[in-house]
């Protein structure tokens, strides 16, 4: 792969080419101390609140809530940048959105840190829900320090201006989600996105699906991306009509789902699996979905997370856990002492 493949598929530079396709967003630059605010990884206290942290927010349910993890204590000792002007311009630009964004940098969006928001989604109203999720992902971590890393040209790193993605959240449903595989300039393969789950209308629709992807791909993608080998997702909704998600550069670095990369570059088993089963067109993609037959399966991202009890004592979300939990570490300290005697 090539660092120039990589920087093709940064937001803001496939968006105006393909805006009427696509999720309504808007780009904002990041600030250098933005940047270094998000580098930052020492205390995680949530910058970009429009009132400090110990006061209550409203939630989704419009009730009043604590913010349970930052006691007097935290706050005494460790305060949060502020960044007025950005934090504006953010909440301008959510505003302009409806209210409600999916955030991204250059290239990805904190998948892996879902676990941490309070409405577990990467759905956000405020920048700090945004900082909340970025501080805790490692896919926003790998944007901001290694985006060549898995690059093989020997040229220096091309000069990146990091950028702030606001898309408007939409409720996507997983299972019309799918992943679309193009080498010099001919899509070969295409992959349900949410590989873990069985869905039976997409092996009932496999035929229409296909087609219309691949119709999208002809009409509204192909040669008209910067470079001839990528990736890139699309949703077909519940009416059949298929937009575009995201791009991604064709190489290791961008999940193959139910292909190989192996099979992908070499596209020797792909030949002969053509979408629609009996279909005799030549240049028709493989696709491929999981079948009914799938065992249970862990969340791709499961291994990004810790443990759900950490999580629940430290949004105070579970009382009776935070009880006994207090309980255990008074026994502690009551041995702990009976022993001293
Ligand atoms: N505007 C949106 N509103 C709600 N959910 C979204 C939106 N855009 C994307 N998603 C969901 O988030 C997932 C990841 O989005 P996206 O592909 O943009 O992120 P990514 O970081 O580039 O992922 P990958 O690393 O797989 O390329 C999508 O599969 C989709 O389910
Ligand atoms: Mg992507």
């Amino acid at each position: 792969m090539k660092k120039e493949q990589v920087v093709n598929c940064q937001f803001s530079v496939w968006y105006p080419t393909f805006k009427k396709h696509t999720i309504k967003s808007l780009i904002l630059p990041l600030p250098q101390n933005v940047i270094d605010y998000l580098l930052d990884d020492g205390t995680l206290v949530v910058s970009g609140r429009e009132e400090p942290p110990s006061h209550s927010q409203n939630n989704d349910s419009g009730e009043e809530e604590e913010i349970q993890w930052s006691d007097d204590e935290t706050t005494a000792t460790a305060t949060a940048p502020e960044f007025p002007e950005f934090t504006s311009k953010v909440q301008e630009a959510i505003n302009t959105l409806d209210g409600s964004v999916f955030p991204k940098l250059n290239w990805s969006s904190p998948r892996d840190a879902n676990w941490i928001a309070m409405n577990s989604s990467l759905q956000c109203q405020s920048l700090s829900d945004i900082f909340l999720l970025f501080k805790s992902s490692d896919f926003i971590a790998h944007d901001l320090t290694q985006p060549f890393i898995h690059c093989n040209d020997d040229s220096p790193d091309p000069k990146i201006n990091y950028e702030l993605v606001l898309r408007k959240w939409c409720e996507l449903i997983p299972g019309g989600e799918f992943r679309c595989f193009v080498k010099e300039n001919k899509l070969i393969g295409i992959s349900q996105r949410d590989y873990t789950q069985y869905y039976d209308h997409i092996s009932k629709q496999e035929d229409d699906t296909c087609r219309s992807i691949q119709d999208f791909f002809q009409e509204n993608i192909q040669y008209k991306f910067l470079d001839e080998d990528f990736v890139f997702d699309v949703y077909r909704d519940s009416r059949g009509r298929v937009w575009l998600i995201d791009f991604n550069p064709f190489g290791e670095v961008t999940d193959s789902l139910l292909f190989t990369w192996e099979e992908l570059t070499s596209g020797t088993n792909l030949r002969d699996e053509n979408c629609g089963g009996e279909t005799t067109e030549q240049d028709s993609p493989a696709f491929r979905y999981t079948t009914s037959d799938v065992t249970v399966q862990p969340s791709p991202c499961l291994s990004y997370r810790i443990p759900r009890d950490f999580v629940d004592l430290s949004t105070g979300e579970d009382t009776y856990k935070l009880i006994d939990f207090l309980k255990l570490k008074k026994n502690q300290q009551d041995d702990e002492s009976d022993e001293d005697m």
